[in-house]
C-alpha cells in the first residue's frame, strides 16, 4: 500500500517514539497484539485509505453506525469515500451516552440493523467514542452469532485504550460493563483528525489512562507526560502534537498488551483505579468522564497500597501530582456518593470472587503486586471503608499543598 509505513512495536520497545514523523495524510499501521490481533490504521487525516481498506473485505454492504453529532460533522466526508468506492452503505445514528450503555438500545440497534437488511456478508462500522464503539462491537458480536466489524474511534480515549481491547459491553442495572463479550474488529482505523472536536475533559480522560500505564508498567513515562502537561495547552493542540501524542499512548498500552494479549493476566493491571472509578462513573451517570473517574480510583488505590505498607507516601503523592497539578483534574469523591453507594457498586463488580473483591494494588511505581498470579489482591473491607471516608480530606491537603506552593 503506497505510504503505509509499519512500525513495528517489537521486542525492545522503546519508552518513547520518536522515529514517526508524523504528517498529515501518512498512515501507518501496527499490530495490536490482541487476540485476535486486528490490524491498526493510524494517522491525521488518513480518508483516503478507507476506500481501498474496506474493498480489501469484500462486503456486500456497510452499516456505518454514528451518533447525531458525528454523523453531522462527518458522515457526507466518509460516504462520500463509499461512493467513490461503490460500496453500498447505510448510514444509522444511535444514542451513545453513558445511561445509553444498556441493553435496551443495543436490542434497538441490533432490531434496526436487522430491520435494514444486514447479512453475514455486511460489515458494521462504529464511528464514535469509547461507549458508541462498545455498543456497536457487541451487537456485530451478536447479530448472526458474529458478523464483521469495523472499529473507527473518535475521542482521544478510543483511539489511544478503548480500541486497543477486544472487550464489548454495555452496563447493567447495578454496575458498568456487566454484559459484554470479546469481540475483535476486523481493522481498527484511527485518524486523530476526529479528535479535535472533542471536549476537553474527554481528552483529559483519555490523558490519565496513558498516565495509568506509566504508573502499571513503566515510570520512565510519567516525565514525558509532566513535561507535555507543562507545555502544551490541552485545549489547543496542533494535529501533529496531538497525533504524536496519542501515538505515544497507544505504545505505553502495545508495551503492556505484548506481555499478555489475551488481556487476562498482566493486563489486568491496567483495570488499576477502575473497580472504584467504574462506581463513581456509574453513580454520576457518565457525568464524571471514564478515565476522570478512574484517576480518582488510581488515587484511592495508592492510599490503599500506602496503608497496606507498599507504596511509600511520596509515590502516593505523585498521583496527586500528575492527576491534580498537571492534568487539573478534580480528584475529590462527588459529595452525593457515599461510601455505601461506592461499596455496594463494587460487590456487583466483575472483580468480586468468592473470597471478596480483588482490587489492582500497585506495589510501588511501575511495579504491580501479584501474591497469586493474577495481578490483583483481595483488601479487607473495612480498610477500603476508611480510605473512602477520608479520602476527599486528604485530596484536599494535598491541592492546599500545591495551593500555597505557587502562591
Ligand atoms: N473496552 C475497553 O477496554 C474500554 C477501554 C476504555 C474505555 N471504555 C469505555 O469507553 C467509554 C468512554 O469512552 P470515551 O471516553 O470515548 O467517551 P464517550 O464515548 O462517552 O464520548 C463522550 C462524548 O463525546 C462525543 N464525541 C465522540 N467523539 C467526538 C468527536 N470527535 N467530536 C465531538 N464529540 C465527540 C460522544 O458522542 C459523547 O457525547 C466508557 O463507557 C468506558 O467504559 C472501554
Ligand atoms: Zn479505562
Amino acid at each position: 500500500m503506497n505510504n503505509v509505513k509499519a512500525a513495528s512495536s517489537g521486542n525492545g520497545t522503546p519508552a518513547i517514539q520518536k522515529d514517526v514523523n508524523f504528517t498529515p495524510h501518512k498512515m501507518i499501521s501496527f499490530r495490536t497484539f490482541l487476540q485476535p490481533d486486528p490490524t491498526y490504521y493510524f494517522g491525521n487525516d488518513i480518508i483516503e485509505y478507507l476506500g481501498g481498506l474496506i474493498k480489501n473485505e469484500a462486503v456486500d454492504k456497510v452499516f456505518f453506525v454514528t451518533n447525531d453529532v458525528l454523523a453531522k460533522l462527518y458522515a457526507g466526508e466518509i460516504t462520500e469515500v463509499f461512493r467513490t468506492n461503490s460500496i453500498p452503505y447505510t448510514v444509522i445514528t444511535v444514542k451513545d451516552s453513558e445511561r445509553d450503555k444498556n441493553f435496551s438500545n443495543l436490542e434497538w440497534l441490533c432490531d434496526t440493523l436487522v430491520d435494514k437488511f444486514v447479512t453475514k456478508g455486511s460489515v458494521i462500522i462504529g464511528f464514535g467514542g469509547g461507549c458508541l464503539t462498545n455498543i456497536v462491537g457487541l451487537a456485530a458480536g451478536l447479530i448472526f452469532r458474529g458478523i464483521r466489524y469495523i472499529e473507527m474511534p473518535t475521542t482521544f480515549m478510543g483511539v489511544t485504550d478503548s480500541c486497543l481491547s477486544n472487550k464489548q459491553a454495555v452496563n447493567g442495572a447495578f454496575g458498568k460493563n456487566q454484559y459484554g463479550m470479546y469481540r475483535a474488529p476486523i481493522f481498527i482505523f484511527g485518524d486523530t483528525k476526529y479528535l479535535q472536536t472533542e471536549s476537553l475533559s474527554g481528552r483529559k480522560s483519555a490523558i490519565a489512562e496513558g498516565i495509568k500505564n506509566a504508573f502499571i508498567n513503566n515510570a520512565a513515562l510519567l516525565p514525558y507526560y509532566e513535561n507535555k502537561l507543562d507545555n502544551c495547552d490541552l485545549n489547543n493542540l496542533d494535529p501533529m502534537t496531538l497525533t504524536d501524542l496519542a501515538y505515544n499512548v497507544i505504545r505505553s498500552k502495545l508495551a503492556i498488551l505484548k506481555q499478555d494479549p489475551s488481556e487476562k493476566h498482566f493486563a489486568v493491571a491496567l483495570e488499576y483505579g477502575h473497580t472504584f472509578g467504574h462506581a463513581i462513573e456509574f453513580f454520576s451517570g457518565g457525568s464524571i468522564p471514564h478515565g476522570i473517574a478512574v484517576a480518582k480510583g488510581m488515587c484511592i488505590a495508592a492510599e490503599i497500597s500506602h496503608r497496606l505498607g507498599y507504596m511509600s507516601r511520596e509515590e502516593a503523592d505523585k498521583h496527586y501530582r500528575l492527576f491534580g497539578e498537571k492534568l487539573r483534574l478534580d480528584l475529590k469523591l462527588p459529595e452525593n456518593i457515599s461510601v455505601d453507594d461506592i461499596m455496594n457498586t463494587i460487590l456487583a463488580d466483575n472483580k468480586k470472587t468468592v473470597k471478596g473483591v480483588k482490587y489492582v494494588i500497585l506495589e510501588k511505581i511501575g511495579v504491580c503486586l501479584n501474591p497469586d498470579g493474577d495481578y490483583q489482591i483481595c483488601v479487607d473491607e473495612e480498610l477500603v471503608r476508611d480510605v473512602l471516608s477520608e479520602q476527599n480530606e486528604i485530596v484536599e491537603k494535598k491541592l492546599n499543598k500545591v495551593t500555597s506552593k505557587s502562591a
